[in-house]
This record gives structure tokens, sequence and C-alpha cells, in this order.
């Protein structure tokens, strides 16, 4: 059988984490078996990591506060995860920035919480929602130099409904997160 490995970077809560896990990890795509090879965080204590131990992947800790720099940090993160010889690296929830030492070696998709190139930050799900946009949705994008603009892969949007709270924006902008991201992972991975 045909497979191919996927490592996932988090930082928090982890809920995409767990919806590739629920939905692609150890399943066949076009004759293609995907597996979550390893998980990695940047911070110790978060949910995220009890959501992969029920997989039973135990996840490698790199706390970035033991770093002095941004690039001795990735240049961590990036022998670790090259050591797994994974086919794709997926930023599912990793809250941080990266330096080319990390883009320039590693092929990896970040899912962001905004319709790209609108909202890039960390604070997309509040600004989008305080705009007066009619839409929000989420993006699927490759991961480069440049924050939160690489090049889009897939994007979903909604309606904003009359009256609509912060937490049923959110709540909205979860749900399709935890459909587009997995799928979009199959489309990279077994369409070639
Ligand atoms: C998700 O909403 C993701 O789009 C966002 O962090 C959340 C992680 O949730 N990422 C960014 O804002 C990246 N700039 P999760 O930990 O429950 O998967």
């Amino acid at each position: 059988m045909f497979s191919k490995k996927i490592a996932v970077l988090f930082s928090g809560s982890g809920s995409n984490l767990e919806a590739i896990l629920s939905k692609i990890h150890g399943k066949i795509f076009n004759g293609v078996k995907l597996e979550v090879a390893v998980t990695i965080c940047n911070k110790s204590g978060v949910y995220g990591i009890e959501r992969a131990k029920k997989y039973g992947l135990e996840t490698i800790i790199i706390e970035n506060k033991n770093f002095a720099t941004r690039e001795e940090f990735d240049t961590a993160l990036v022998n670790k995860i090259k050591k797994h010889g994974v086919d794709l690296v997926v930023l599912a929830g990793f809250m941080r920035i990266l330096t080319p030492v990390f883009t320039s070696q590693i092929r990896a998709i970040n899912l962001h919480p905004s319709l790209l190139p609108l909202f890039k930050g960390a604070h997309a799900i509040k600004e989008s929602f305080e705009s007066d946009m009619k839409v929000g949705g989420v993006s699927v994008h490759w991961v480069s130099e440049e924050l939160d603009g690489g090049k889009i892969i897939a994007q979903r949007a909604f309606e904003r409904e009359k009256d609509m709270s912060l937490e049923a924006w959110e709540a909205k902008i979860h749900a399709i997160e935890h459909e587009i991201l997995p799928e979009t992972i199959v489309e990279i991975l077994t369409n070639n």
C-alpha cells in the first residue's frame, strides 16, 4: 500500500488537529493511505496534546521560549520534521511567525480563519467579525516567507446572519475549518 506521511504543528486547543486525526489519519483515499506521523507543539500543557494522545500520538514539544532567536527555534523545528521524512507539514493553529530557515526548507500549508488576503495575523476572527463585511470565511494556503501571504489553495465563505454574535461567527469558522483542512490535505496528497 502506497502511504503518505503528515506532520501537524499546533499551539493550543488542537480542534483542527483532531479533525485531521478523526477524518483522514490511517484512512485510504484514491489508493493512498494517509498517516499523521508526528505532532509538534510549541507550548506545554495545551489541550491539543491530549487530543493527539487519544490517537496514540505522543506530541513532541519544542517550546519557543527556550530559544534566543526565531531562527534557532526554526532550526530545531526543521531538524525534527526532517527526521520524520514527511510528505507534507500542516500548520493547524500554529501561532508562530516562521523565518526563511523554515519556509525555505519545509513544504507546508497553513490554515487561516479569514478570507485572505483580508485579515492577516493573529486576530483574524475578531477583526473580520468587527468589519462590515457581509461574509466571513476560511483559507488554506502554502506557507511562504510572507506571513499569511503564500499562494491560496482553498477558501470557503459563509454569509453573516442577522444579529450574528462573535461566538456564532467563530463557531461557523471552526466548523468550516474542520471540513476544509482535511479535504485540502487529501487533495494535495492523493491527486497527482
Ligand atoms: C484556528 O481557528 C486557526 O485558523 C487559527 O487558530 C485556530 C486554532 O484552533 N490560526 C490562525 O489564526 C493562524 N494565523 P485549534 O487549535 O482549535 O485548531
